[in-house]
């Protein structure tokens, strides 16, 4: 199992370059379900959970082509609608073929995820959504059963909860829905628009989309189309945390910058110096000094819980008492233990993590438990004194396109070791 070795305390110093935004290359590879035409995809990141999706097409029937970062897919025919659990239990989106698959087949057998290191995370409002679309769902052997022999109807539907995939695999499925769907309490995440973006290319009709109503009228059926998707939010804000902790002068290219308000806001209060360039580009300097400020996750535009960890690395180093809220998920912060083995001071009282904040950290081993759990060690092992061994960065990889090499040329000592 791979490891990174760090050697912290060096100022990160450069350009570093944003990818496509993994959370939305999920989706809009799951919507190439709905068409016989092909879709031809652009800034698609090389990371793990996107080859997993493109298995999980290709098991179901779809040819694809993969051109560096241009993805062309078609799926002429649904041969298996099915998602099976090898699959899924290894990537929890995948549960997003599920209302495209009911959709454009009648029916599809997708695994329940399971558990996940951060929360429970049921899928439970997106089977009650699709129920009220007309599909007949049953469960059984892990298996969700879902079938709408005479297609999908238009309803309007509440979420009770806000949720991001609940949001997409909803608008999936009342693409091809007959009438119209209302969606309540939607989620306004970039990505929810970016997959819209993608849709309306393809001949959906869909309007509210970034707003918490969106308006679908359904139809016959949809077209090829070329996309390209959205610039990485979270990479972004994960190198801007990794200009400001290193106390570095970092310049984040190819972002959308209105993307990451909420974290600009905190790290300006925070003491860091970020300007927007231009309407790609972040720079982000700190010479050390920062101050403790609280924060709350919450879903988009609020603080996102994506950047919650790797916000504990940095104010493991900043001046004061921070409080850490986590809103969305239940079980989040076991990076702050492992940041505890590096000479953290935190302290976890329910959904809230106290960070008692500048205090030295030093190299130790340490293991990584999730995607940006991970992240957030190697924030923390780059500012440590000494070197930082972080077992399981295949978590990492999930999200992050060769992190190792991209941090490497802004100056961070930090190695892969197989
Ligand atoms: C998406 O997950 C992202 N994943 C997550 O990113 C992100 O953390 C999350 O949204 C919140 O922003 C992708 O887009 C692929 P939710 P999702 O449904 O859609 C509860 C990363 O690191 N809930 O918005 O699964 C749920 O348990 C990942 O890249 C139900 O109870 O999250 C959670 O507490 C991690 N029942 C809350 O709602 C449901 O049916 C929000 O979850 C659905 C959700």
């Amino acid at each position: 199992m791979d490891k990174f070795v760090v050697k912290g305390g060096i100022p990160l110093r450069g350009e570093i370059a944003t990818g496509g935004a993994k959370n939305s290359a999920l989706p809009v590879l799951a919507a190439t379900l709905l068409t016989a035409q092909p879709v031809v995809l652009r800034r698609i990141p090389q990371v793990r959970d996107v080859r997993t999706m493109q298995r999980l097409l290709v098991d179901i029937g779809a040819n694809a082509d993969a051109d560096g970062e241009c993805l062309r897919i078609q799926v002429a025919d649904v041969r298996s609608p099915e998602a099976p659990y090898e699959l899924v239990k290894t990537m929890r989106a995948s549960s997003l073929v599920l209302g495209p698959l009911v959709a454009r087949a009648g029916r599809a057998r997708v695994s329940l995820p399971g558990g996940c290191a951060i929360g429970a995370r049921p899928i439970n409002l997106h089977l009650a959504a699709l129920e009220q679309l007309g599909a007949q769902i049953q469960q059984t052997h892990g298996y969700i059963e879902a079938v709408a022999p005479q297609g999908l109807r238009g309803a309007t539907v509440r979420f009770e909860r806000i949720t991001v995939t609940g949001t997409e695999d909803l608008m999936m499925a009342a693409v091809l829905a007959r009438g119209e769907t209302v969606i309540e309490n939607a989620a306004r995440e970039p990505e929810v628009s970016d997959l819209a973006a993608l849709l309306g290319k393809m001949g959906a009709q869909i309007a509210g989309a970034g707003t918490s109503t969106i308006r679908i009228q359904g139809v016959e059926r949809l077209g090829g189309a070329e996309h390209t998707i959205i610039a990485d939010r979270i990479e972004a804000g994960t190198f801007l945390v990794a200009g400001a902790i290193t106390g570095g002068d970092l310049t984040v290219t190819g972002c959308i910058p209105e993307h990451n308000t909420a974290l600009i806001t905190k790290l300006q209060a925070a003491g860091a110096d970020v300007v927007e360039l231009s309407a790609s580009k972040l720079r982000v300097r700190s010479s050390g000094g920062l101050r403790s400020v609280d924060v709350n996750t919450a879903e988009y535009p609020g603080f996102a819980t994506d950047l919650q960890a790797q916000y504990m690395a940095l104010m493991t180093q900043a001046e004061g008492i921070a409080i850490i809220t986590e809103s969305i998920f239940e079980n989040r912060f076991m990076h702050a233990q492992e940041m505890a083995r590096m000479g953290a001071n935190i302290r976890l009282e329910g959904n809230q993590a106290i960070v008692a904040g500048r205090k030295e950290l030093t190299g130790a081993g340490v293991i990584a438990s999730d995607l940006r759990a991970s992240a957030s060690l190697v924030l923390a092992a780059l500012v440590a004194r000494g070197e930082t061994v972080i077992d399981r960065v295949y978590h990492i990889d999930r999200g992050y396109e060769k992190i190792e090499g991209k941090l490497a040329a802004v100056g961070a000592q930090i190695q892969r070791v197989e």
